[in-house]
């Protein structure tokens, strides 16, 4: 079992290691892949920090070589890197696409985010490895491994959406970035956060999906005791864009003078959804009540029923009796 495990890890480091070839010292590599980072405004220090990779534009690049090297088969066929024809051989799972090799919180490569260079719609823009016994996406965070020693210095983690925002974050200097790529929030991607601060930032894309993700995120991260507030961006902006747009002091700044409670968070979100409609503002004002419900400490969740009642001068009494009754519903 441990031998097992300790094989796809082989495998993956080694498969790294080929990806990062790849992009540095090949014709095609550099000159697709390497130009793609750099337009991205990657720097070289970033690209080898966080071992970006491409993978050939060939059915058996990889494969072939991992093959002559000696790998076998199976555990390359499990960790996704290769895939299974009917005949029996193998072909390379991502042909022509830049490499974002995924860590575990201590460092060692577990999986693969492939991004494609194409701009077709009909192809999947990142494929990911398929879960394994070393990779289970939902107990994941990417950036973990270069984040934690920040996160626990600062006090704080920030949450982002994809592996180019964490990227482009960490260059500009905020290194306590950590993305949850590929599932929405997790408890268990929580949970390791937990270990290390009590207080998350969330910084998800300025568009409906990242709004409508940091909303069910932010009940979650209540609910394991965590301190948690949200900054948004303009829409059609994410981290990444709007750091390379800003430049980083003005980007940090940004955030210092955006980072909302999540209570003014939420509370602005759902009225401006709600519009003038009084029915509509009674259902936020239960929406944001019940997000205060999720709050296991009662001392902290009554300041916030303070804030609460000021912010959409609502009687105090009146919230703590919808508190209640929340509270009571949930046991
Ligand atoms: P860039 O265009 O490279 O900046 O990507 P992004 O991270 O901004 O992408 P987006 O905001 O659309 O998605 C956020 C995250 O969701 C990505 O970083 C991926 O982890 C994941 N994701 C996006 N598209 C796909 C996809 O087609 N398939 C899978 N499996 N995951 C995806
Ligand atoms: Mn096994
Ligand atoms: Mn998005
Ligand atoms: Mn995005
Ligand atoms: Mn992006």
């Amino acid at each position: 079992e441990e031998n097992h495990r300790e094989s796809l890890m082989i495998v993956s480091a080694y498969a790294g290691k080929f990806f990062q070839d790849s992009l540095w010292d090949t014709d095609e590599g550099q000159s697709i892949g390497l130009s793609y980072f750099r337009e991205r405004g990657f720097t070289n220090e970033t690209i080898r920090k966080f071992e970006l990779g491409y993978s050939p534009d060939q059915w058996e690049a990889f494969s072939a070589q991992a093959i002559k090297d000696g790998y076998q088969e199976q555990y390359m066929v499990e960790s996704g890197l290769s895939v299974k024809r009917d005949n029996g051989s193998l072909y390379d799972r991502y042909r022509g696409r830049v490499m974002f090799p995924i860590h575990s919180m201590t460092g060692r490569l577990i999986a693969f985010g492939g991004r494609t260079l194409k701009t077709d719609k009909n192809v999947p823009k990142y494929v990911n490895s398929p879960e394994s016994e070393i990779y289970h996406k939902s107990n994941v965070l990417y950036g973990l491994n270069l984040a934690k020693k920040a996160i626990r210095d600062e006090d704080n983690c920030y949450l982002v959406e994809g592996y180019a925002d964490v990227i482009s974050v960490f260059q500009a200097g905020i290194e306590n970035v950590v993305a949850s790529s590929g599932t929405s929030l997790t408890v268990e991607q929580i949970r390791l956060i937990g270990r290390l601060t009590k207080n998350i930032t969330i910084l998800y894309d300025g568009d409906a999906a990242g709004i409508k993700a940091s909303l069910r995120g932010l009940d979650l991260i209540l609910e394991e005791g965590l301190n948690v507030k949200v900054v948004l961006f303009p829409d059609g902006h994410d981290p990444d864009t709007y750091v390379r747009l800003l430049g980083s002091s003005a980007f940090k700044k940004y955030i210092d003078d955006n980072r909302k409670d999540f209570i003014l968070y939420k509370t602005s979100i759902l009225l401006k959804e709600a519009g003038k409609d009084p029915i509509l503002k009674a259902g936020v004002i239960r929406e944001v009540v019940e997000s205060i419900a999720k709050i296991p400490d009662s001392i902290k969740a009554s300041i916030f029923i303070k804030e609460c009642s000021s912010l959409m001068q609502i009687d105090e009494r009146a919230l703590l009796t919808e508190l209640n009754k929340m509270r009571q519903a949930k046991h």
